[in-house]
């Protein structure tokens, strides 16, 4: 019970006033790791900030990091209270308990919660510390901890991340604070007195990977891993026989949605006739994919048969949302039309009825005009017997 006791306890964030902190701060030392880490989610929800040294400790790791690969993937059980007593850290805002902590036997966890400390008193800290540091690994952690803090999230405005946002981190919605441009000066600072090499190079590989320009130093750059493969090729319309009256072609709407919701179809075949029909220029079906279209991973989830039948014989019946179509009017007088797949600060990359994706330098459109007519070209499965799509159908219903 005692877990659940101390989360009734701080369940209500309307109704913390007058409990003491003495339960929660015994519980840290509990033998079930569950009780522990609910007292730290408590004590940082409590916020007495007192408590901030006794919460330091837990954030060290206690069991060895996963050794399999990819290390992305592996569960990591390990890391679970020590994240938690970061984050009770962090609801603290306990920057004097963490900058006092740089250096001693917690330091990991210490500088692991001034990643988001965005104050000044954390940013001085860091600066005062990276002056003086002698030991140069640890001084190239404090550089990558105020590194990271150049920029800020930005302000939640309902949706600002769009459908499809910049996930390679560590930000979202990368901004600039009150505090980037000191810590672009200590940066730069640091980088031109670095007396070992590697710390001028860390500087360099850090700044890539938080995407930070300072001016006056060369971050190394890193590839997005996401560029396509070879030469594109124009996606080909199939042709349907006109005397076949089995095909979609030859036959109603109504007709042949009728026969592809009857027949039960194979998924196994379906497969093979989404790569046939072209449907694989535009979507994606599995997770970690290069972004298209609509990512059909979970679209067996989402439509039911119905609903993916109009969606493929009539595209424009319903636009999915964030795939309008858009007209860019270029400054050179050409025009260019598609849906959008991604959206950065400096381009628009988009993908034509065609399949065909292109990079559009922002600076150079005049006008972005939205249609409404679905980029999803129609009679991509003219040729197809309604049993055919429902085979199609049946591939699309198992992604879930
Ligand atoms: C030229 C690019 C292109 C091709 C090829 C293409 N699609 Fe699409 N598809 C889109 C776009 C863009 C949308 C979103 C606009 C809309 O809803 O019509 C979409 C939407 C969809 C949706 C609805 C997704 C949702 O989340 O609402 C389904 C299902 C779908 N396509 C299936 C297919 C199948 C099956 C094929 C192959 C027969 C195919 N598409 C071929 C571009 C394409």
């Amino acid at each position: 019970m005692r877990e659940f006791a101390l989360r009734a306890l701080t369940d209500r964030k309307t109704q913390l006033e007058g409990i003491p902190a003495e339960a929660f701060i015994v519980s840290l030392g509990d033998t079930n790791p569950r009780v522990r880490a609910q007292a730290l989610v408590s004590l940082g929800r409590l916020g007495n900030t007192t408590v901030a040294d006794t919460i330091l400790p837990l954030t060290q790791r206690t069991s060895p990091l996963p050794t399999g690969r990819p290390f992305h993937k592996q569960a990591d059980p390990g890391r679970v209270l020590p994240h938690l007593g970061v984050q009770a850290l962090i609801a603290l805002n306990a920057t004097d308990v963490s900058l006092a902590a740089i250096g001693g036997p917690y330091s990991d966890g210490a500088l692991w919660a001034l990643k988001y400390m965005h104050n000044a008193k954390a940013v001085d800290g860091l600066i005062a510390r990276i002056k003086t540091e002698k030991n140069e690994q640890l001084k190239q952690q404090l550089l990558t901890t105020l590194i990271r803090l150049y920029h800020r999230e930005g302000e939640y405005k309902s949706g600002w991340w769009g459908t499809r946002p910049d996930t390679s981190g560590p930000y979202y919605d990368r901004k600039t604070w009150s505090q980037s441009e000191k810590i672009a000066g200590a940066i730069k600072q640091a980088h031109a007195s670095a007396s070992a090499s590697e710390t001028a190079k860390h500087i360099e590989v850090q700044l890539g990977r938080h995407k930070v320009n300072v001016k006056g130093i060369t971050a190394v750059k890193f590839a997005s891993g996401k560029k396509g493969k070879g030469p594109q090729t124009p996606l080909v319309l199939p042709k349907a026989a006109g005397d076949n009256k089995n095909l979609i072609a030859n036959m109603s709407y109504e007709a042949a949605a009728a026969r592809a919701a009857k027949a039960k179809g194979d998924s196994l075949r379906g497969k093979s006739l989404f790569t046939q029909q072209g449907c694989i220029a535009c979507h994606t079906y599995s997770n970690g994919q290069e972004p298209k279209g609509p990512h059909l991973v979970d679209i067996g989830k989402r439509y039911k048969r119905g609903e993916l039948i109009e969606s493929i014989l009539k595209p424009s019946a319903k636009i999915a949302q964030g795939f309008d179509t858009y007209q860019f009017v270029m400054d050179d007088g050409q025009s260019h039309i598609g849906f959008v797949v991604r959206e950065s600060a400096k381009t628009v990359s988009i993908r034509h009825a065609s399949g065909i994706a292109q990079e559009l330098a922002k600076g150079e459109i005049l006008e972005r005009k939205k249609g409404t007519q679905s980029m999803m070209p129609v009679g991509l499965v003219v040729n197809l017997t309604p049993e055919q799509l429902a085979d199609l159908l049946a591939y699309l219903e198992s992604l879930k």
